[in-house]
Parts: C-alpha cells; sequence; structure tokens
C-alpha cells in the first residue's frame, strides 16, 4: 500500500493509504499534518482549502471534516469484511442573512459529490413559491417537479418556515408531505438543506415533531464578530488588489462595530461587507476621475473618504 489512490468507484470513494501512528488527536485544525498524508488525503486537502478562503465557519469545517473520516473509514472497514454504515446527511442551517448559508450548502454540494455520495453534485436553491401551488393536487405535482430536478444534488429550501404559513390548511403542508416522503423513499438521492432564521426555524420545526430526527445535521450560523468582518473586508480588498488606509480601515471598523449594535437580526453580515467593498470600488473610482490622478498608487489606494456611510446606497439588510 505504498502508493495511494483516492478515485471513484461507482459511486462510492475507494481509498487505499499508508499506514501511520501519530497522535492525529493533537491536530485541531486539519486531520493530516505532512504533506504526504494531505496528498494523500486530497479530497479533504482540497475542500479544506477552499473553506480556508472564508473567515469563520468553524462548524462548517469540522462537519467536512467528520464526513470524510466517516467515508474513509468505511472504506477500510469494508476492506476488513466489517460492514459499513450508511447515514443521513440532511441538513438544517440556521442563521441570519449573509452569514454563509448558500455559500456553504453549495461547497458542501460540491464535496458530497466528489466523495461519491451524490452523483451529480448540482445546486439548487428554491423558496415556497417554487413548491406550494394554487389548487388541491398542485402542489405535490410542483415539489415533485422540483425533486425530480435536485436529484443527485443538493435542494437547498430558503426561509423553510414559511412552508407552514398558513396553518393546517395551507398548500404549504402538502410541500412538506411531499418532501418528507421523498426522504424516506431510497430511490431519492439527493441532500435536502433547509435554512433560515434560527428563531424562525426552530418554531419550524416544533410544529412538525416528525421533522427534526430527519435532519440529523443542524449548523448555526451565527453572526460575525466585528474583527471577522473586518477580516472579509480586508481579504476581499486584497483580492480585488487595493490597499486600505489605517485611517479609512479605523473608519470601517467604527462604523461595523455601530451597525453590528444596532441592526443586530437583520443585518446582512458578509453581503454588506461585499457590497460596500463594491461601492466603494466606484466611489474611489469617481474620485480618481475627479483628481485626474491615474499613478499606481493612486489606483491601489482606497482611502476614507471612499467609505462615505452617510450618503450610501447599500441597505443593511
Ligand atoms: N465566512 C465568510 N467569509 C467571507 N465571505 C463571506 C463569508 N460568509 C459570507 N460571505 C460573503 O457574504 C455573501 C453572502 O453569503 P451567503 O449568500 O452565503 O449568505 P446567506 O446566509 O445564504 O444569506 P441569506 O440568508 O440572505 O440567503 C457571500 O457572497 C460572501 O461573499
Ligand atoms: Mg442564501
Amino acid at each position: 500500500m505504498s502508493n495511494p489512490v483516492n478515485s471513484k468507484k461507482r459511486g462510492r470513494i475507494n481509498v487505499v493509504l499508508n499506514h501511520k501512528q501519530d497522535d492525529r488527536l493533537s491536530q485541531k485544525d486539519s486531520l493530516f499534518s505532512t504533506d504526504q498524508e494531505k496528498e494523500e488525503h486530497d479530497i479533504l486537502t482540497r475542500f479544506e482549502k477552499k473553506l480556508e478562503d472564508y473567515v469563520g465557519l468553524e462548524e462548517v469545517k469540522r462537519l467536512v471534516n467528520e464526513i470524510y473520516a466517516w467515508l474513509y473509514i468505511n472504506q477500510r472497514r469494508e476492506e476488513m469484511g466489517l460492514r459499513a454504515s450508511k447515514q443521513v446527511l440532511h441538513m438544517i442551517f440556521k442563521g441570519n442573512p449573509g452569514t454563509g448559508k448558500t455559500t456553504v450548502a453549495r461547497i458542501i454540494a460540491n464535496f458530497l459529490h466528489e466523495m461519491g455520495i451524490l452523483s451529480k453534485g448540482h445546486f439548487m436553491e428554491v423558496e415556497r413559491a417554487d413548491l406550494v401551488g394554487e389548487y388541491i393536487g398542485h402542489t405535490a405535482q410542483k415539489t415533485r417537479d422540483v425533486l425530480k430536478k435536485a436529484s443527485g444534488g443538493v435542494l437547498f429550501i430558503d426561509e423553510a418556515y414559511s412552508l407552514a404559513r398558513g396553518g393546517e390548511k395551507d398548500f404549504g403542508k402538502e410541500a412538506i408531505d411531499t418532501l418528507v416522503k421523498a426522504m424516506e423513499d431510497h430511490q431519492h438521492d439527493f441532500v435536502l438543506i433547509l435554512a433560515g432564521y434560527s428563531k424562525e426555524m426552530e418554531y419550524f420545526l416544533s410544529l412538525n415533531p416528525g421533522l427534526p430526527s430527519r435532519f440529523p445535521i443542524s449548523i448555526d450560523f451565527p453572526n460575525y464578530t466585528t474583527e471577522q468582518l473586518m477580516e472579509m473586508v480586508r481579504r476581499m480588498l486584497r483580492e480585488r488588489e487595493y490597499e486600505l488606509t489605517k485611517d479609512g480601515e479605523f473608519h470601517i471598523k467604527e462604523h461595523i462595530r455601530k451597525i453590528r449594535q444596532e441592526q443586530e437580526r437583520t443585518f446582512s453580515n458578509g453581503r454588506y461587507i461585499r457590497n460596500i467593498i463594491e461601492e466603494a470600488i466606484r466611489m474611489q473610482a469617481v474620485r480618481l476621475l475627479k483628481e485626474n490622478r491615474f499613478d499606481k498608487e493612486a489606483l491601489l489606494t482606497m482611502r476614507r473618504e471612499d467609505f462615505n456611510f452617510n450618503s450610501s446606497h447599500v441597505k443593511l439588510n
């Protein structure tokens, strides 16, 4: 087993690896430490790298490790003639707007595909209107059509609690029943992720006692801290090849601190940061045209006045 191979065979990950005994548990962030190990476990290494581009998201990083380890050990168990277990991977994502739910669901769809769990790994995002119809029977048909399209991938239902909006008589209930049936029907090869605000999601699950146990994986997406949001500012600017002045950095930080306090619930976290960066890029462009300055230093530099929050068009939520 000196030549490890990771390949997908008939929808299942097939891994052969070297024997090595060391203290893996002491590795807090990554399961593997040496370059050789990282290469052997290239799928995990690639996804760890991808997730490193994002600030925080510790729970997600841990889940990806867990799923990888489970499938890997399953493979090793099979090699030893032991039983390999199946697991339900439907998930609930709870968190405020812009906390990374959709971004993470896309990454997970890709990951599960590469791990051979999902045959296609595409991502389909729907909301109430895509599932709920206008007359009896219409909803079940609409939901089944969506399920068909989602087959082999991740079906992501945003603001899932809106399915329970109208109570018992509402067609939303029919959509839920159709989804539950599909989840039980093993022919359906898909992972369902329900997403939305924490409180509403919890209420929704409490109204449907059969539901929570069908979603064994629940991930919280907390609001980002001021420091995490500032880290996003830095990364987004670096990516776009801009440099922020110290004064500019201080100015943004003060603003973020203030709006985090005022808009705790609806403030759109990462999306807000992306939007203020994009607005600042336009503001800087206008300033440079006015100043008639096109040297490299000027083109690179993002200044305090490029972030004019008083006249900003960016919505907070
Ligand atoms: N951890 C992060 N690191 C860097 N950028 C992030 C992070 N989380 C979110 N973002 C940025 O914020 C934007 C919004 O994220 P996303 O659409 O995944 O949020 P969401 O939770 O699905 O929001 P909503 O509930 O409103 O649909 C993304 O385009 C991304 O650029
Ligand atoms: Mg989203």
